[in-house]
């Protein structure tokens, strides 16, 4: 029996990933890659929809690849590529947009949250069609699972319809994709503002653990992370937003239960408390920043793994392409 088929993306905005990305979404990739045909993307042409430097995008994008490899996606096992490398995605991408009516795609939140944000004269077009360029993305390779964080629910079910409405319009030529979204650690909090989520884009950075970041700066950052009243270690999102995230994050790197952690620090305080997170997170990204880091020395590695990825994701996106431009009566 075939293997079904996964896919997902990350932009390459960043000098390093945040704990946010991993846990809520590249995590599931590395377990996913073992029991799925997996196809992982960085999306450089995503990350256009903000203002971007090309030094800073090659820099970015091959940083993005070397933490994907160094976290343990492995290129045996999955498809790693770059966007803007398999030209069907923008193919694609104009025929989902030709799809999408246009209050659907204004009542997309996370447009709404960014345009707002930065105003009408420096948002760009590029933003508001980015979920039919993700659409594309994922209905290209049949995709059956698409492993992302909470933020992306929205992005998915656009998906969902558009690809139903295509094939009830122009006969069946797309898998309906699903989500794949964790309970756990599928919203990571800022631990300066734990009710905010962990984000790139967010303040001064005090709140965000990165890591391509020291171990030192992240020991430092953890132990300042804000925490609740009263002293009890408890998980309660509401009333202990920043206990209860700082819980998520220790029980999904140590493999402890919230329960059990509950436990041992039951009657200590929450000084000891984030020493022991600060502990569990610093020595599970040490090995992880290093490997980078060295898998960085050798560009033409990264980028021969990124090109024969990219071949490879090409020669099923096109047959996708293909079949659309044929269904949609266009002459080949
Ligand atoms: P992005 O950096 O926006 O490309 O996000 C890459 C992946 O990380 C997506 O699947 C997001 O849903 C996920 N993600 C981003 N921030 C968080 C967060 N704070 N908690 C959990 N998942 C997140
Ligand atoms: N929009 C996603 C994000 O910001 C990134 C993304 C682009 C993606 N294309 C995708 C995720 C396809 C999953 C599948 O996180």
């Amino acid at each position: 029996m075939s293997q079904k088929r996964v896919l997902s993306g990350i932009q390459p905005t960043s000098d390093s990933f945040h704990l946010g990305n991993y846990l809520g979404a590249v995590k599931q990739w590395v377990e996913l890659q073992d029991s799925h045909d997996a196809y992982y993307c960085i999306v450089d042409l995503h990350a256009m929809t903000v203002e971007t430097d090309p030094k800073l995008m090659r820099k970015r994008t091959l940083t993005s690849a070397a933490q994907l490899l160094a976290f343990g996606i492995s290129p045996e096992k999955a498809t790693l590529f770059v966007q803007s490398q398999v030209p069907a995605h923008n193919q694609l991408g104009w025929v989902m947009e030709c799809l999408t009516g246009f209050g659907e795609a204004s009542r997309m939140t996370q447009f709404k949250d960014k345009s707002q944000k930065s105003g009408a004269d420096t948002t760009r077009v590029g933003l508001f069609t980015y979920p039919m360029l993700m659409a594309a993305d994922i209905l290209l390779y049949q995709t059956n699972l698409v492993p992302v964080g909470e933020d992306q629910r929205q992005h998915i079910e656009l998906t969902r319809d558009i690809a139903e409405r295509f094939n009830s319009k122009y006969g069946k030529t797309f898998v309906i994709p699903e989500g794949y979204i964790l309970k756990e650690g599928a919203k990571i909090f800022d631990i300066q503002d734990p009710t905010a989520k962990m984000s790139k884009s967010a303040g001064s950075g005090a709140g965000l653990i990165e890591i391509m970041d020291t171990p030192e700066a992240n020991l430092k950052k953890i132990k300042s992370a804000v925490t609740d009243a009263g002293r009890e270690v408890k998980f309660d999102a509401k009333e202990k937003p920043g206990i209860s995230n700082l819980l998520s994050i220790h029980s999904a790197l140590s493999g402890k239960s919230i329960k059990s952690l509950e436990l041992e620090f039951d009657g200590k305080g929450y000084g000891d408390f984030k020493t022991s997170v600060a502990e569990v997170v610093v020595e599970y990204l040490r090995p992880i920043r290093s490997k980078a880091l060295e898998l960085l020395e050798d560009e033409p590695y990264l980028l021969t793994i990124l090109h024969d990825g990219a071949q490879k994701a090409s020669s099923v996106a096109d047959k996708t392409l293909e079949q659309t431009y044929k269904n949609l009566g266009l002459v080949l």
